[in-house]
């Protein structure tokens, strides 16, 4: 196959990482898959094919499994003690942090998202997550209970719980921040000691096999994390469906987290999703619309509309809705779209030909239903995947586009009239990942808070993410939470010992 050339800004390691062939990573080692087949990667700022990758399916993933489930059963890992657990992951943060513009680099290559979002967020973020699980390796407590049976008068007993890792546990990772969710995964499975089997999205599985080098590098013994790229319904399926798979955590659509609990329910493994969102901004009239403005378009352009939380459903009070609809299609005009790495975009292309179709499906069945695009809506040029930051107004609940997850830089607005209709509006949906609002009112702020069912509720900021705030989902957007402490209780098994004492 013939491979485009790459970008020439990119740092010589880069340049080199994404010329080689790439393997997969099974019990420690570099390996082709068992078929021999690969598959191409694209650069989705030309459409062209750049780096080629081990195409994994059925049987690697059971030798990966197999790996996992070996390193799990009888390796040194489970004997480690939890502080050198907790020090190899921050070993793993700091090389992650030295070849931190790397890592940025092939991040905005392979999704394409401007470079300086993957230096200021990307990357930073999986670095703190690391760190922060780190810290709680040596934290997983259980605790001990006093107990009172009552058919065994006088008797004493001494019961504790232990808390204990799950076991193997496949994570299916999604292609719009690859790094950041392969570690919001990774970091908590390794802090209390599972092994795991990573399958990367297919679009962009080279930051998750670029950190396996690191890993393997960092001291993890073999077979602790194993990377197995390849595609949803062969890799992914396979690492879903596997009987020795213990749980799986899963990001992505919602439509194949219902396939995943399917393939789960074989041998009952644990399950965590996070998954869409139709997550509404609702803006107050005594709004600071100074911040606000801005606030809410970044809300969906950011990372070009391509997360589960975007604001895509914008409600404003209707005496300030077209002065706040103008700011927002404002700041979509001025927002400069071009190749990811290019120092001047600020956005870059969606990240793949399929993703590009689907949102100009999305824009095409809004326009059709009677929507109508105050700025945007259509392509950008004919190469690449970019498409417009569009503003569409006069939607109403029926439509597709309100009900339905873009994943694009697209935002829905509608008016409101008072407090109760938004409540109800911005609820009206199958998803409930997220939702902000926008006031200099703190007790409106907090009793809004209260209401909308969402997993976050961001009050006068959007996107704010840190490794200690447990994020997910309400109703179809998923099971569990990831990041803070919650996460590790979804990757942990309870059990109870309970001692008679004579
Ligand atoms: P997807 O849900 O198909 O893919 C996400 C991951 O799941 C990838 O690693 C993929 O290989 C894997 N996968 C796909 N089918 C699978 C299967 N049958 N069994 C196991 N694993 C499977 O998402 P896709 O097709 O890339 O995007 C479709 C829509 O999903 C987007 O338009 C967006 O609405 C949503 N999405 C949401 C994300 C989030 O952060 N919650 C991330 C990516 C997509
Ligand atoms: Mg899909």
């Amino acid at each position: 196959m013939k491979t485009a050339t790459l970008p020439e800004q990119l740092i010589e390691p880069v340049q080199r990482f994404v010329a080689k062939p790439q393997k997969m990573l099974i019990a420690g080692k570099w390996i082709n898959a068992q078929s021999g087949k690969t598959f191409p990667v694209f650069n989705p700022a030309t459409g062209e094919a750049m780096a080629e990758v081990a195409e994994g399916d059925q049987a690697d993933i059971d030798l990966a499994v197999r790996a996992a489930r070996q390193a799990f059963d009888h390796g040194p890992w489970r004997k480690m003690t939890p502080s050198d657990r907790g020090k190899l992951i921050w070993r793993l943060a700091d090389m992650l942090e030295s070849n931190r513009e790397e890592f940025a680099q092939l991040e905005s290559l392979d999704n394409g998202k401007p470079l300086t979002i993957a230096r200021a967020a990307d990357i930073p973020l999986a670095v703190d997550l690391f760190r922060y699980m780190a810290g709680w390796a040596t934290k997983i407590e259980g605790s001990t209970i006093p107990i009172s049976v009552p058919y065994l008068p006088g008797a004493q007993f001494l019961a504790y719980t232990l808390r204990e890792p799950v076991g193997v546990v496949g994570q299916i990772i999604p292609w719009n921040f690859p790094l950041l969710m392969a570690a919001w995964k990774l970091g908590p499975a390794l802090a209390v000691g599972c092994t795991v089997v990573v399958k990367p999205a297919e679009q962009t599985p080279l930051s998750a096999l670029r950190l396996g080098e690191l890993i393997m590098e960092a001291g993890f013994p073999e077979g602790v994390v194993n990377i197995v790229p390849g595609y949803g319904e062969t890799a992914g399926g396979a690492l879903a469906a596997h009987p020795h798979v213990d749980k799986v955590a899963f990001t992505g659509s919602t439509e194949v987290g219902k396939l995943i609990v399917n393939a789960a329910a074989g041998n009952l493994k644990k399950v965590t999703l996070e998954l869409g969102g139709k997550s509404p901004s609702v803006v107050l009239p005594d709004a600071d619309l100074d911040s606000g403005i801005p606030g809410v378009a970044s809300a969906i352009f950011f990372n070009h509309g391509q997360c589960c939380c975007a604001g895509s459903r914008l409600y404003v009070e209707k005496t300030i809705f077209d002065k706040v609809i103008a700011g927002v299609a404002d700041q979509a005009r001025q927002i400069k779209l071009g190749p990811g790495l290019d120092p001047a975009t600020q956005m870059g292309p969606l990240v793949s030909d399929e993703q590009q179709r689907r949102v100009l499906g999305y824009l095409e069945s809004g326009m059709a239903e009677g929507a109508e695009a105050v700025t945007g809506g259509k392509r950008l040029g004919d190469k690449g995947y970019f498409v417009e930051p569009t503003v569409l107004v006069k939607t109403h609940s029926s439509m597709k586009v309100i009900q339905e997850e873009i994943f694009g830089p697209v935002v829905c607005a509608e008016p409101f009239t008072n407090v109760e209709e938004v409540i109800a509006k911005a609820n009206d949906s199958i998803y409930g990942l997220a939702s902000a609002i926008w006031t200099q009112d703190i007790n409106k702020a907090h009793r809004l808070a209260a209401q909308l069912r969402a997993g976050t509720v961001w009050i006068n900021c959007h996107n704010i993410f840190d490794a200690s705030l447990p994020f997910g989902g309400y109703k179809q957007s998923g099971w569990g939470r990831e990041m803070g402490h919650e996460a590790l209780d979804l990757y942990t098994e309870v059990k109870s010992v309970c001692a008679k004492l004579s």
